[in-house]
């Protein structure tokens, strides 16, 4: 059991926000790259997992909904096991609910909030950015980091003008921009992904690009992690972890390699992932 994957969570309370367009985009985006790439489905509405059945790479795909508290650990064991084999671990997670949400923000080391043009949009992904906020002092690692993917972003749409500006104030680094491309759901309709059905496409080349800046957010992730010397320390009383949860191996240069890192500092969490609720407000 190594547990090495880096876990990437698309994330957002609202429906409707791009998750799922993300997550298959980036799997795909991945999988061109050659990183061993594993996608979870944590939405019951299973469309991830649906693609993943119909698409080449179908036996790296899994539905795995969070049906509640008690099935918490039974759901961390499942992404666990997911992650033996990957370097990447991309989690598609459902709308409305909290709890999948902060349960995985307490794992991720990244949470991807992909956020489109419209006034019915920045709420969700306000509340959404708090819930992941308040999760992070939860961990004394300070992380997961966290991503805005300006998504469907279109310049007929009036409310695209200067959207990256009203996103600002949220505090976030912003991704690069997902425009609105019927790209998506062509290869979404074709089972296949935008790399291989379109390669070279604007769809293909922003995804590129974002998978990109998941990357450099992985490696900033490992630049702030914990010395060996801090690792796995707790604090009497408080529950506190501090891990070593990306630990870049030495000459890794900035490409992603995970193979020399040490196991995810949630496997040490997983007592208090399962023992958690999120609280409201
Ligand atoms: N960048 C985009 N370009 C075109 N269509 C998009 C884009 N992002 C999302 N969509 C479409 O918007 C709808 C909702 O996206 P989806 O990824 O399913 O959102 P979520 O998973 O957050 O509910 C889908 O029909 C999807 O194809
Ligand atoms: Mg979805």
């Amino acid at each position: 059991m190594s547990g090495r994957a880096a876990l990437v969570v698309c994330a957002g309370l609202k429906g409707g926000g791009g998750k799922t367009t993300l997550a298959l985009g980036l799997f795909g985006a991945f999988a061109e790259s050659g990183a061993r790439v594993a996608l979870i489905d944590a939405d019951p509405a299973g469309t991830a997992a649906a693609w993943c059945a119909r698409a080449a790479a179908g036996s790296a795909g899994r539905h795995r909904p969070l049906s509640g508290r008690s099935d918490l650990a039974a759901w961390v064991a499942a992404l666990r096991a997911e992650g033996e084999a990957a370097e990447i671990l991309l989690l598609d997670l459902p709308p409305r609910d909290p709890l999948p949400l902060v349960a995985a923000a307490l794992l991720a080391d990244l949470v991807l909030v992909p956020v489109a043009p419209s006034a019915l949009e920045l709420p969700g992904a306000e509340a959404s950015l708090a819930l992941v906020r308040r999760v992070r002092r939860e961990r004394a690692d300070g992380g997961p980091e966290i991503l805005l993917v300006p998504n469907r972003v279109s310049e007929f749409h009036p409310e695209a003008r200067g959207f990256e500006a009203r996103l600002a104030p949220l505090g976030v680094p912003l991704a690069p921009v997902l425009r609105l491309r019927e790209t998506h759901e062509r290869a979404y309709a074709e089972g296949r992904t935008v790399a291989a059905m379109a390669p070279g496409s604007p769809a293909h080349r922003e995804l590129s690009a974002i998978a990109r800046a998941v990357r450099a957010r992985l490696g900033a992730a490992a630049d702030a992690a914990p010395g060996p010397e801090e690792r796995a320390t707790e604090t009497s009383g408080a529950p506190v972890v501090r891990a070593g949860y990306l630990d870049r191996p030495p000459g890794a240069e900035g490409r992603l390699d995970l193979s020399g890192y040490r196991r995810r500092w949630w496997h040490r969490f997983l007592p208090r992932v399962a023992a958690h609720e999120p609280r409201r407000g």
